[in-house]
């Protein structure tokens, strides 16, 4: 079954290329280089129209109103990939399923079953449940900025950019500290897993990775019995009526929702600051306009570029007729640059009115659970590395991230001014 579902991986991989060959925009955006810049594949997506029937009979949408809408439409939910989901088909490997943090977690779910675990933990990231995380989110990116500063060079990235959010989730979790570097390897390998697998190589690393997070969560879960903080995992263990797929899928989720996302939005953060000096003079003056930047950062430039909605009936889409079970590729780096609701759409404009029309976080049901968390900590490392390294600048090639779906520099040499 491994190198069954290899195959049809790789299969599909070749049909989409061939597609993208021909000119399929849906195949453009999932066949071809994952690092190329998607931005004018999602222009041409809605100068075509407000929804599009590609070639390989995937249907797209580029446009802020039918995005919006349609993430809020009840009539549209979650439909897991199944076989053809490299997560999946890896859970199923060995004697027993292994839980997948994709496709069980509430991310995937439809109400009820949505409604009844996001509940749970939604109280620790309204802002009243996040108020004690500032002042640790503050700690920790001081911390980090203090291991950098006595070097001329640092990686944006792997020195600073990813390891406040994962400190910031471990603790939220109850995570202890001697795991953190685990933690990060497991959430890292996942989220790379969601735009696919190369090779049985890469599928095994994928299996491995994930039975060893399921260990690790059990042995937590264990200690957690017996020995409660006050942390999500304590809590989660508390209610006897959770199921242990739902509780581990659950913690999953936080930590695959909740660390590269974050880490790219730093670092598409620090890379619009570099190309805008008029926005790093503001920032120096202002260290509170960090929060305008990275509003404007999600907007322009977002973590998450698309996601999918299934109508559960067949459904007329903006005069298009979407087969029931269809997914349509809902493009939000795309939306957030529409023309209808933002004037002059490609420009990098801190503070602008319309902002906050973004969908960066989605909307509806299934509106970024940690949203408030992100725009926290994206600001406070924003402000903690400005005012430190005022005269921070690139060092060298920018390595992107080779992925579809989340967006962001994977190494980004930065100079800090120190050896000028
Ligand atoms: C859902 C983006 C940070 C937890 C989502 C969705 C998006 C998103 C687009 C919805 C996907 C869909 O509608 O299909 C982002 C971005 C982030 C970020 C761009 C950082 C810049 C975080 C953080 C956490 C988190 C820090 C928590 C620690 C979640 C959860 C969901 C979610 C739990 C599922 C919500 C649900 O299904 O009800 N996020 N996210 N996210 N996010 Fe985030």
């Amino acid at each position: 079954s491994v190198l069954k579902n290899a195959t049809l991986l790789l299969l599909s991989r070749t049909i989409v290329r061939g597609h993208a060959l021909l000119g399929d925009p849906a195949a453009r955006l999932l066949g071809m280089s994952p690092t190329r810049d998607p931005y004018p594949d999602y222009e041409s997506v809605r100068e075509r129209g407000p929804v599009v029937k590609s070639k390989m009979g995937l249907y797209l949408t580029a446009s802020h109103e039918l995005c919006d809408s349609l993430l809020r439409d009840p009539g549209f939910g979650q439909l897991a990939a199944g076989e053809l989901s490299p997560i999946d088909s890896v859970a199923h490997i060995g004697p027993r399923r292994l839980v997948n943090p994709v496709e069980d977690s509430f991310l995937m779910l439809n109400p009820p079953d949505h409604t009844r675990l996001r509940r749970l933990v939604s109280p620790w990231f309204t802002p009243r449940g996040l108020r004690d995380q500032v002042a640790t989110v503050e700690r920790v990116v001081e911390e980090y900025l203090d291991e950098v500063a006595g070097r001329p060079t640092f990686d944006l990235v792997g020195d600073f950019a990813a390891r406040v959010p994962i400190q910031v989730i471990a603790d939220l979790l109850g995570v202890p500290d001697a795991d953190h570097a685990a933690f990060a390897r497991w959430g890292s390998a996942l989220v790379n897993a969601l735009d696919g697998v190369r090779d049985l190589k890469e599928l095994r690393a994928l299996h491995n990775g994930l039975r060893e997070f399921e260990e690790f969560l059990d042995g937590l879960i264990d200690h957690r019995r017996r020995h409660p903080g006050d942390d999500v995992v304590s809590r989660l263990v508390a209610n006897e009526d959770l199921r242990r797929e739902d509780l581990i899928a659950t913690t999953e989720l936080l930590l695959v929702a909740g660390f590269e996302t974050t880490v790219n939005l730093i670092g598409n953060a620090v890379l619009a600051v570099l190309a805008h000096p008029e926005v790093r003079e503001r920032l120096l003056d202002d260290p509170g306009c960090a929060e305008a930047v990275v509003e404007e950062t999600l907007r322009l430039d977002p973590p998450v570029q698309y996601t999918v909605r299934t109508p559960f009936e067949t459904t007329e889409v903006a005069g298009t007729s979407v087969p029931r079970g269809t997914p349509i590729m809902l493009l939000l780096a795309g939306a957030n640059r529409d023309p209808a609701v933002f004037a002059d759409p490609h420009r990098f404009r801190p503070g602008r009115p319309d902002g906050r029309e973004h969908l960066a976080f989605s909307a509806g049901i299934h509106y970024c659970l940690g949203a408030n968390l992100a725009r926290m900590e994206g600001a406070a490392a924003l402000r903690g590395l400005f005012r430190r390294f005022p005269d921070l600048r690139a060092a060298g090639r920018v390595r992107r991230r080779p992925s579809r779906v989340i967006r962001g520099p994977e190494r980004f040499p930065v100079s800090t001014g120190a050896a000028e």
